[in-house]
């Protein structure tokens, strides 16, 4: 029994190993894989797009074709140079490196992947309210802390998951390192509970959803201002 009991870490620790080489070798954006939800959430009027921590430009490439202009910002200055470059050439985007709350506009749609974790939740929504215009769409992909037995068993299911997904995603294994170089991360101290208090206090009638992959979604649209709503929080 004593033996058992030694070696179910170390087979543990072993497993936990090998899920993560093969996760190395079949890798995929959690990131990324919520672009088509992004896609199928546009508004109807198209005409500028803000995505806020825009890293290496993904998302703003697959608004580009959608929206008239789209404005990328990045507060950490290998990314915004790194985009930057990458779409040097092309007319219908802007890169800049700026802090979110250093933004002042008006946006028919603004997105922010992986990156309200990063801010201050209840002044980043307030600013993305402030510059959407009438009808305008926060579309939002986040990270949230696992607090309650719910979270950690959609984080469980994510975790076995996850390697499936990357078999189907990226088939042939990769020998070195792939894609990108890595972007600024942080792991998010507040609970999807937490999160959603604060956005249904600053955006009446924000959508918020559980996802896998360790995510959530929110969507919100910003009524117009024709004097049948109330004023915003
Ligand atoms: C985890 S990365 C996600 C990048 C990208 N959105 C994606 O989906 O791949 C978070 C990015 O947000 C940027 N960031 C963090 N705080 C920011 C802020 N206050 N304003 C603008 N960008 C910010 C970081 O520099 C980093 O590039």
């Amino acid at each position: 029994v004593v033996t058992g009991v030694r070696t179910a870490p170390a087979l543990l620790g072993r497993i936990v190993g090998a899920v993560d080489g093969f996760n190395r070798r079949h890798p995929w954006s959690h990131n990324d894989h919520f672009h088509g939800w992004i896609v199928r959430g546009l508004p109807m009027r198209r005409g500028r797009a803000l995505d806020v921590g825009c890293g290496h430009g993904q998302l703003v490439e697959l608004l580009a074709d959608r929206f008239a202009h789209v404005d990328g910002v990045d507060v950490d200055a290998d990314m915004a140079e790194a985009s930057r470059r990458h779409f040097a050439d092309d007319q219908r985007v802007t890169i800049r490196r700026t802090a979110f709350d250093r933004v002042s506009g008006s946006y028919d749609l603004i997105t922010m992947v992986a990156v309200l974790h990063h801010m201050d939740l209840q002044s980043a929504l307030q600013h993305a309210a402030r510059l959407l215009s009438d009808e305008g769409r926060l579309l939002v992909v986040g990270l949230a802390r696992a607090a309650t037995p719910r979270d950690r068993a959609r984080d469980l299911a994510s975790t076995v998951l996850n390697p499936i997904v990357g078999l189907i995603k990226h088939p042939r294994a990769a020998s070195g390192p792939v894609g990108e170089p890595p972007f600024p991360v942080l792991d998010p101290v507040l609970s999807f509970e937490e999160i959603k208090a604060v956005s249904e206090a600053v955006l009446p009638g924000a959508r918020m959803r559980r996802r896998l992959f360790f995510r959530y979604t929110l969507e919100w649209t910003r009524p117009p201002l024709n004097g049948c709503s109330q004023p915003l929080p």
